[in-house]
């Protein structure tokens, strides 16, 4: 089902305008883009720029205008839907900026929901859910509601129902955004680990400059496009697939 390509990402030419006529926006405009298998790949832009865009398009959450984005050697523009919504249950976990948590379930079972998806039985997937919890500092949060949840609470809760079965990609849009210092480096070391797999990546969005630390690559974005790729700090010596404009 999985292909042995090396890249998790790539998108090719990608474009996606919003509105017709004098309404229409070129949101973005060509962007080319790889993800490696194992990297923790980080995209930065200024507001407005495309990033949220160019992630939902990655995710499948939106039909690019043209070009085509493949995951782990998958077309996902032509798999049929079925296939589409299976591979997407399966292999990605998204972690939006709004967290779009189930306001009817609790914080376990918010993050158990791919699992119960996938089959699993209800009590085990709640008590993977809530160790999951616990690591991200929600050990005692299991149990309540996402109003009763701080928006940085919230978030973890967002990000654990993202790793919970354990996806080959992981997305992230802006997931330190609403985290203290130590919290956010503790959710970067998580995605850290999640991505350190020979079949995993990890694409974080993200404007934090704190936990820059944690990339393999930063790719910089502007008015929908990709304007430099550059290896991150914690790249194992230079083996981006990219030309890297960063100074020597
Ligand atoms: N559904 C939409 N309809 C119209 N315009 C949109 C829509 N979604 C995003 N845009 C516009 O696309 C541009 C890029 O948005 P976005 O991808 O959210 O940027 P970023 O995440 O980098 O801040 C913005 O100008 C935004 O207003
Ligand atoms: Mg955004």
């Amino acid at each position: 089902m999985v292909s042995d390509d090396p890249t998790a990402v790539r998108c090719t030419d990608i474009r996606r305008h919003f509105g017709e006529g004098e309404a229409r926006v070129e949101v973005l405009c060509g962007v080319d883009h790889s993800v490696r298998r194992g990297e923790l790949s980080f995209l930065v832009g200024p507001s407005g720029c495309g990033k949220t865009t160019l992630i939902s398009v990655i995710a499948g959450l939106l039909e690019p205008t043209s070009g085509a984005v493949s995951l782990f050697g998958r077309n996902l523009g032509t798999m049929p839907p079925d296939e589409r919504v299976l591979f997407r249950r399966e292999h990605l976990g998204f972690v939006f900026q709004q967290y779009n948590l189930l306001q009817a379930l609790t914080a376990a079972e918010n993050a158990a929901v791919p699992l119960l998806a996938a089959g699993m039985r209800r009590l085990e997937a709640v008590d993977r859910a809530r160790a999951l919890l616990d690591r991200l500092g929600l050990g005692s949060r299991t149990g309540a509601y996402p109003r009763q949840l701080s928006g940085g609470q919230q978030q973890r809760v967002a990000l654990a129902r993202a790793l919970v079965h354990e996806p080959r990609l992981v997305i992230c849009d802006e997931p330190t955004a609403a985290l203290d210092h130590a919290t956010g480096e503790a959710v970067m070391e998580l995605l850290a680990t999640a991505a350190v797999h020979p079949d995993r990546a990890v694409l974080v969005v993200t404007h934090d400059s704190r936990v820059y630390h944690f990339a393999d690559v930063i790719a910089h974005m502007d008015d929908g496009r990709i304007v430099r790729t550059e290896a991150g700090p914690s790249s194992p010596v230079p083996t981006s697939p990219f030309p890297s404009t960063a100074p020597a």
